[in-house]
C-alpha cells in the first residue's frame, strides 16, 4: 500500500479553516483539502494531500466525452469522546471497486482506497460537525484522463476524494415522490448497479419534470414491464406492508445500497420482517388504499432515512399516507444515528476508528 503524502500547504490551509453556521446543508462547504492520485503504466502512482483546487484536464479527456468516471459517498462520525469514525468504509471500497470493473476503470486495493479516506478524515477532524445527524460527507470519484477521441477504455486515470461537513439532504420534513412512467433510467446488463454518473446524469431530466409539479424525487420503474420498483434518482425505496419491512430486491440495476443494507441488518436484529422482492409500484398505491401500506420511506447515504409522504402518478392521482412520518422508518432512523453517533452499541465492525494526528 502506498502511504499518502501530506503537502504541509494543506495543512496550512485546513488548520486555519472554519465553518460557522447553524445550516450545513448537504455539500454547502468543502474542507479546503483533497487527496489526488493518478493511474499511468499500468498501476497507482502517488498518493497525495494537497490544498482544494480545480484539476487540470485536457479538453479531449475521455471523461469529458464519454462519461468515463465512477465515486462513492460516505460518512465520518463524531463520538461521544470526541473521536471520529467512518461508517463502513469497507463496504464503498468493495462497492467502487465493482463499480470500477463495470466500468472499464482499474480497481485501489480495499486497504489503500480505506487509507486514503482516513487521511482525509483525520486533516478534517476539526470539521466533522458534533450535532446529531450531522458529519462529515466523503466524495471519493475516479475520472479518466487520457487524451482522445477514440472510443476505448483509458489508460489513464485521476483518483480524488474531496470532503464535505453536511447536514441534512432534504430541507424538508417528508418526500413526495415522482412516478416516472415514461423514461426509464436503466436497462438489465446495463450501469444501474454502478455508482456512476451516467446513472444519475440519466435522471435529471425527469428531476425537472418532478420540481415542476411541486415533488422532491422521481421514482424510476424496471426497463422492460415499467411497473416495478427500482430505485430513487439517489435513493433506495422501503415501505411497511402489513408490518413487514418491504424492498425491492438488489438487482443489475439497482444501487446496492449501503444505508439500506444497515436498515435491514438493524430491522432483522429487532425481529422485523424483511421482504426483498420485485415490488410492482400498483401494489403499493393499492395497499396504502387499503390501510395495509401504512408507511414508506427513502434511505442513502446522503439522505439517511426520510418519510415518505405522497405519490404522484402520471395521470396527477395522488396516494397519501394518513400518518406522517411512518413509526417504523423513525424509529429505524433513530437507531442507525445513534448507532453511528456511538449512542447506541455498533455491530462488529460498523465504525472504523480514524487515528488521531495532532498537527
Ligand atoms: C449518496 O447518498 O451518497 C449519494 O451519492 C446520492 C446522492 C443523492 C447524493
Amino acid at each position: 500500500m502506498k502511504k499518502v503524502e501530506i503537502h504541509p500547504d494543506a495543512v496550512e490551509r485546513v488548520k486555519k479553516f472554519s465553518i460557522n453556521d447553524s445550516k450545513l446543508g448537504f455539500g454547502k462547504y468543502v474542507a479546503p483539502i483533497m487527496i489526488q492520485a493518478t493511474y499511468d503504466n499500468g498501476e497507482w502512482q502517488k498518493f497525495d494531500l494537497v490544498p482544494y483546487g480545480p484539476l487540470l484536464l485536457d479538453p479531449c479527456s475521455k471523461v469529458l466525452h464519454y462519461g468515463q468516471e465512477i465515486f462513492e459517498g460516505m460518512k465520518v462520525f463524531r463520538q461521544p469522546d470526541d473521536s471520529i469514525k467512518m461508517f463502513r468504509p469497507e463496504l464503498n471500497a468493495r462497492r467502487f471497486n465493482q463499480s470500477a470493473k463495470r466500468m472499464a476503470m482499474p480497481e485501489i486495493p480495499e486497504d489503500q482506497f480505506i487509507h486514503a479516506c482516513e487521511v482525509i478524515c483525520a486533516y478534517s477532524k476539526h470539521l466533522v460537525p458534533s450535532r446529531l445527524g450531522e458529519s462529515l460527507y466523503l466524495r471519493p470519484f475516479m475520472i479518466a484522463t487520457e487524451v482522445g477521441m477514440g472510443i476505448k477504455p483509458s489508460k489513464q486515470f485521476m483518483f480524488v476524494i474531496v470532503a464535505s461537513p453536511s447536514g441534512s439532504y432534504f430541507s424538508g420534513d417528508a418526500v413526495k415522490v415522482y412516478i416516472e412512467r415514461d423514461d426509464i433510467r436503466c436497462a438489465p446488463g446495463g450501469i444501474g448497479f454502478a455508482k456512476t454518473g451516467g446513472n444519475y446524469a440519466a435522471s435529471l431530466n425527469s428531476y425537472d419534470k418532478t420540481i415542476k409539479l411541486g415533488c422532491d424525487q422521481t421514482m424510476w420503474l424496471d426497463a422492460i414491464e415499467h411497473k416495478y420498483i427500482e430505485e430513487m434518482s439517489g435513493m433506495n425505496f422501503l415501505c411497511v406492508i402489513d408490518g413487514t419491512l418491504q424492498t425491492p430486491t438488489i438487482t443489475d440495476t439497482i444501487l446496492d445500497g449501503v444505508t439500506r443494507k444497515s436498515i435491514l441488518d438493524i430491522a432483522r436484529a429487532e425481529n422485523i420482517e424483511v421482504v426483498q422482492k420485485r415490488l410492482s409500484i400498483n401494489e403499493v398505491l393499492e395497499a396504502i388504499r387499503a390501510g395495509r401500506c401504512t408507511e414508506a420511506f427513502v434511505c442513502g447515504t446522503a439522505a439517511v432515512i426520510a418519510p415518505i409522504s405522497s405519490f404522484l402518478d402520471k395521470d396527477g392521482t395522488v396516494t397519501r399516507f394518513k400518518e406522517i412520518p411512518g413509526k417504523l422508518g423513525m424509529q429505524l432512523r433513530e437507531k442507525l444515528i445513534a448507532i453511528q453517533n456511538g449512542r447506541a452499541p455498533a455491530p462488529e465492525g460498523w465504525l472504523y476508528p480514524v487515528k488521531d494526528l495532532s498537527f
